[in-house]
């Protein structure tokens, strides 16, 4: 098939690419001209795992186009939204900047029988707005929410958990003939994944759009309910890693999205609750969505912990203290530093007093520029040098793996901190470390 996507960002180019792969046409679209022209020459522009090979995959036969231009969707018969919808300024809600002039723009090139495709993460009643605005166009709204994961964008786009196609539905909820004709067009575009046994959920635009906040809204309640655990932990001498395996054995709780330690970051999860419960205030169920501001509270609570458990390990003060942070990506496999708490927690601690060295194996130049009064090292080797404290931040392969005795040669003291709860505390100890981490003794 030939289609459009646009918006090439973290979710775009990854499914631009995928799509291009299984088989489709493919052109596209961001106001962004250099993002445009690195996608162009066949290079990703941020990092993720497996995206270049795709690239370079994909590129070669000319299928996968991209352009500034939105005239360049003419010809696609299904155009996928994939703009992002960050956080207002100075609000709870969701800004749809992105999606209404993207929207605007495609517009005035649809043709009758084409699809529009929403994919980005939106308040609830956006789709029904939306498809409103086709009226007259011969142009079918779906709502068809992204669970991708930064880190394993590629293989979550190729092989998703489910599918959910929110199409036109009449008073009964049933399907209407636009509807069915979305969802037979859908199911080509995905044909692959739904031929290895994708499951499938047809609903209505206001459930596809709930699905994707409900679900975002779960993950984010697991990882804070088991922060919370942490701080009874931590009041009580217990440890939270062995209390997450063994409430997680039970398979109705599950020991995925369990790790206590930082909290969650990065550009879903935080801002996803807080325009979720915006949105539920506007529809007068704000009580609804009351736990989730506990759940936000519990998250950013972590951090302050966290230049609390440096400051004791300084013996009081962290004024002048030379503090090592591993890691500034929000999460591992990801450059992306959007609500990092690992950067969070650092400029914390600058601005405190204490003279911080942060370092990431791939975040480093984005970190930079938010976060310009920062100092960076390139590698732990070098970040590590005469430090008081070092924090691990953000549980990149390479630091859990970090030899405890190496590190140790390099460091003024011996103090470890362990954000993300990922490090051996007795080897850590045996060589002679302070550990100290969130949660456990
Ligand atoms: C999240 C969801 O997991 C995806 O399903 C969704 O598609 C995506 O948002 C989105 O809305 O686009 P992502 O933001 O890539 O994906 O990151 P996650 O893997 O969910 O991690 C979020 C944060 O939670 C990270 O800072 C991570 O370090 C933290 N986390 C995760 C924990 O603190 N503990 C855990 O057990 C798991």
């Amino acid at each position: 098939m030939h289609v459009s996507v646009i918006g090439c960002g973290y979710l775009g180019a990854v499914h631009a690419a995928s799509m291009a792969k299984l088989g489709h046409t493919v052109v596209g679209v961001d106001v962004d001209a250099a993002k445009v022209a690195l996608l162009a020459s066949g290079t990703a522009p941020f990092y993720e795992p497996g995206l270049p090979e795709l690239l370079r995959e994909v590129g070669g036969d000319g299928r996968l186009t991209f352009g500034t231009d939105m005239a360049a969707v003419a010809g696609a018969a299904v155009h996928f939204l994939c703009v992002g919808t960050p956080q207002k300024h100075g609000e709870f809600r969701a800004d749809l900047t992105h999606v209404e002039d993207a929207f605007a723009a495609l517009l005035p090139h649809l043709r009758p029988g084409d699809l529009v495709v929403g994919k980005s993460t939106v308040p609830v009643g956006t789709a029904e707005a939306l498809a409103e605005r086709l009226d007259g166009t011969g142009a079918t709204l779906v709502w068809n929410p992204e669970f991708l994961r930064e880190g394993l964008a590629v293989q979550d786009t190729l092989h998703p958990d489910r599918l959910v196609y929110g199409v036109p539905t009449d008073d009964d909820g049933v399907p209407t003939a636009d509807g069915d004709r979305a969802h037979r067009v859908l199911d080509e575009v995905y044909a692959a994944p739904l031929a290895d046994g994708t499951p499938l959920v047809i609903t209505d635009y206001a459930t596809a759009q709930l699905v994707k906040v409900a679900a975002n809204s779960f993950l984010a309640t697991k990882i804070s309910f088991i922060n919370a655990m942490a701080e009874l932990c931590e009041a009580t001498g217990a440890d939270v890693t062995r209390l997450a395996d063994a409430i997680g054995y039970d398979d109705r709780i599950g020991r995925r999205f369990l790790n206590a330690g930082l909290g969650f970051g990065g550009g879903c999860l935080p801002k996803d609750i807080r325009a979720f419960m915006a949105r539920a205030g506007e529809l007068g169920v704000d009580q609804a969505l009351s736990f989730l501001r506990e759940v936000d509270a519990i998250n950013m609570r972590r951090r302050v912990r966290m230049v609390d458990l440096a400051r004791e390990v300084c013996g009081g003060s962290i004024v002048g203290r030379r503090i090592a942070v591993l890691g500034a990506a929000f999460k591992p496999d990801s450059d992306d530093i959007r609500d990092s708490p690992a950067l969070s927690v650092a400029a914390q601690m600058q601005l405190q007093g204490a003279q911080v060295v942060v370092t990431d194996p791939q975040a480093v130049e984005n970190a930079r520029q938010a976060w310009p009064g920062l100092t960076f090292a390139a590698t732990a080797q070098e970040a590590v040098v005469g430090a008081d404290v070092v924090l691990l931040a953000t549980e990149w392969q390479e630091y859990r793996d970090l030899d405890p005795a190496a590190v140790g040669a390099l460091v003024a003291r011996r103090a470890v901190l362990d954000g993300r709860n990922v490090l051996d505390p007795r080897a850590w100890r045996r060589a002679g470390w302070t550990y100290r981490a969130l949660g456990r003794p």
